[in-house]
């Protein structure tokens, strides 16, 4: 077998799992021969890393150079983990030039670039395959089985409410995520994984879409109102900051970012009470999908502990799902969380809430009982990660719960986010049909699954 040909376009944070992927566990079928990355630190980091795997060093290319880098490294596939608003050029260019796509969520953050990667497909016939990896942890796996079995019955609503905390939600609110021209926003860019796993769990596609929340914590008005205003705009890194992230403090962040930051001025760092906040840390929804089933989802970034809930309400029964992925972002000794200065912590505060995952069933007229969860193995996300990367590199295999993703469940997955964001301008309702992305007026697409198969 001839090992498949790989670039990384774009080579910051997440493009590590596919680099250690390519050059670890599947390399004996894949080989990574160029990275198309803008900043040299950043790309000598992924070169020195492959080098140090003992294997040749991939070329690395301007993004300009993206046409050129494939022909000239006879690149098969594509990787994109460049930001969330690039991908949609990157993919058009890459299918245009001879490559199949890999791309991380969200595909894109808007209407008219999601058209334009439909018609770079239909235009090219490449593949672009999206890689949802919350699909593959085995609590979400669980769910999408319990339902798919026909335990609960038919679907008939979902309650689904997501808690971003302190520290991980705060961190949506440093960089380029903040403003909504390169994220899309929370709704694009983090829910494009909820949405995406409600579309898969109940096998249906969204439909319409009623969007309202706003900046309510984070962002110079909100710390101006609450007398934190004023704060330097990458903190005073002398340890008293609950908000404040030291990227001295994590070596890979230092060698990525802090190293990086003379070539374009990229800051990882900057204050979550800054101007220039653009996206919402409190949103809520109503979704109508196709199936006739109903969506109310929540999510809220500055949480003191991070989670899910999700509850199931089906014709049989009722399918719950809780996860706390952190019990509570505690203070550290003599650190002050700023927004209450006189606030003292409560030092074991998580202890009420345990990390854990919970999935229950209660059918009509029976008892609750609860639903094993069964790790798929080690690494990430309780093996998760492992599934995923194993469809990416070693293609799909007969799924039965359909976790292999393409560019119609991307596209799924950000309509919702997409018509959200119309939806909080206007004030009104918005029809997903609507959007000009062809896939989604084709009448009642079921899901993308039905389409595939
Ligand atoms: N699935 C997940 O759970 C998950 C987690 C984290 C990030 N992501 C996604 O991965 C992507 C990358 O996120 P990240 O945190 O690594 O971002 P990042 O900012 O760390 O990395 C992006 C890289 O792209 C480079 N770049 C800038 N302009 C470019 C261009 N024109 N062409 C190619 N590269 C360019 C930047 O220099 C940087 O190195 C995003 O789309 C994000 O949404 C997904």
């Amino acid at each position: 077998m001839t090992n498949r040909r790989y670039a990384v376009v774009g080579a910051g944070h997440r493009s590590q799992m596919y680099v250690d992927a390519i050059t670890g566990r599947y390399a004996d079928r894949a080989e990574l021969v160029a990275i198309c990355e803008p900043n040299p630190v950043r790309a000598q980091y992924y070169m020195d890393r492959v080098v140090d795997a003992g294997l040749p060093a991939p070329a690395v290319y301007a993004p300009a150079d993206l046409e050129g880098m494939i022909r000239a490294q006879r690149v098969d596939r594509v990787i994109v983990c460049a930001r969330d608003d690039l991908h949609a050029e990157l993919i058009v260019r890459s299918l245009d030039a001879g490559a199949d796509v890999v791309v991380e969520k969200p595909l894109t953050i808007d209407a008219p670039s999601a058209a334009a990667i439909e018609e770079a497909i239909e235009r090219t016939g490449r593949e672009v395959v999206i890689t949802f990896n919350y699909r593959y942890s085995p609590r979400n796996s669980a769910l999408r089985q319990l339902i798919q079995d026909g335990t609960i019955g038919e679907v008939t609503s979902v309650d689904f409410s997501w808690v971003l905390d302190t520290k991980h939600g705060a961190d949506y609110f440093r960089r380029w995520h903040r403003e909504k021209v390169h994220s899309g926003g929370l709704l694009v860019h983090k829910a494009s994984h909820h949405f995406d796993l409600v579309n898969w769990w109940i096998r249906s596609s969204p439909r319409r879409v009623f969007a309202s929340g706003g900046l309510r914590f984070y962002g110079a008005e909100n710390a101006a109102a609450r007398g934190i205003g004023n704060r330097p705009e990458r903190g005073t890194h002398d340890g008293a900051d609950a908000f404040e992230l030291d990227l001295r403090d994590d070596e890979r962040l230092k060698a990525l970012y802090l190293e990086a930051e003379q070539h374009d001025g990229y800051l990882r760092d900057r204050d979550v009470f800054a101007e220039g906040i653009t996206i919402e840390d409190n949103l809520a929804l109503v979704v109508d999908y196709d199936s006739g089933a109903t969506l109310s989802y929540s999510l809220n970034a500055h949480s003191p502990w991070e989670g899910y809930r999700v509850a199931v309400n089906g014709t049989l029964g009722r399918a719950e799902l809780e996860v706390i992925e952190r019990g509570a972002v505690l203070a550290d000794e003599g650190l002050h969380p700023v927004l209450d200065p006189s606030a003292t912590h409560a030092g074991d505060s998580g202890s009420l809430r345990p990390e854990g995952e919970r999935l229950i069933v209660q059918k009509h007229w029976e008892a609750a009982y609860e639903v094993p969860i069964v790790a798929a193995g080690d690494g990430g996300h309780g093996g998760g990660d492992e599934l995923l990367l194993a469809d990416v590199f070693e293609g799909p295999g007969d799924d039965p719960l359909a976790r292999p993703a393409d560019w119609r469940d991307g596209v799924r997955s950000i309509s919702v986010g997409i018509a959200g964001n119309i939806s909080l301008e206007t004030g009104l309702p918005v029809n997903v049909a609507e959007l000009g992305i062809r896939f989604l007026e084709a009448g009642t697409v079921a899901s993308a699954e039905a389409v595939r198969s």
